[in-house]
């Protein structure tokens, strides 16, 4: 598939199909976040699978509570990923802070969608998911309490194959040639 066609057809996707992911898929998204790039390639991330549907439960059940309840629907995704923000290579903060720019979230970001494009095309529907109670998360996963979870990401075969309109920006508002 042309990669703009498949930047086009790329939404989030929030209502899956019980039908399972297998590992090997799985594992072919994250080698595409793997590859991706990063300031001073410092690689700041790793990925926590849960595809066991007890603790994907237990998970959701936690990290979207409350306020973050608007996205349950996570639930009924058969694989939930969590995406730890690492940003301990001394070189990148450094680099960082001279700048006042946040690049391992930039790079988690990359790596992030680079997955998620990966998935597209093996016709897995995702979606970016950064409301949750990131507490609860931690605690679930018995991370320690200076882990940084900013994104997590649902997985699943899409219920629905309709493609919705895009709403974006047009072309000219977020492009100036000088
Ligand atoms: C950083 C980030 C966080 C997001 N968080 C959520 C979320 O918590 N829940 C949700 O349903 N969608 C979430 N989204 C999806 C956006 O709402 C969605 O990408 C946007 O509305 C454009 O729609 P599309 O992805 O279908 O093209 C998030 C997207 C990004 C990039």
């Amino acid at each position: 598939m042309e990669f703009l066609e498949l930047v086009r057809q790329r939404q989030s996707v929030r209502k899956y199909t019980d039908r399972p992911i297998s590992r090997g898929l799985i594992d072919k998204c994250i080698e595409a976040a793997r590859l991706a790039p990063s300031a001073n390639n410092s690689q700041p991330w790793s990925f926590i699978i849960i595809d066991d549907e007890t603790q994907k439960n237990q998970l959701c059940d936690r990290a979207f509570s409350g306020v973050y309840q608007s996205n349950l629907f996570v639930k009924k995704a058969p694989v939930v990923i969590v995406v730890l923000t690492e940003p301990k290579q001394i070189a990148a903060r450094i680099g960082g802070w001279f700048r006042n720019v946040e690049y391992h979230r930039i790079d988690v970001g990359i790596a992030c969608e680079h997955l998620i494009l990966q998935a597209e095309e093996l016709g897995i529907g995702t979606c970016w998911l950064g409301w949750f109670n990131e507490k609860a998360v931690k605690k679930t996963l018995e991370l320690p309490g200076s882990a940084k979870v900013d994104i997590i990401i649902s997985m699943g075969y899409p219920a629905d194959d309709r493609i919705r309109e895009k709403k974006r920006k047009t072309l000219n508002e977020v492009r100036k040639y000088l």
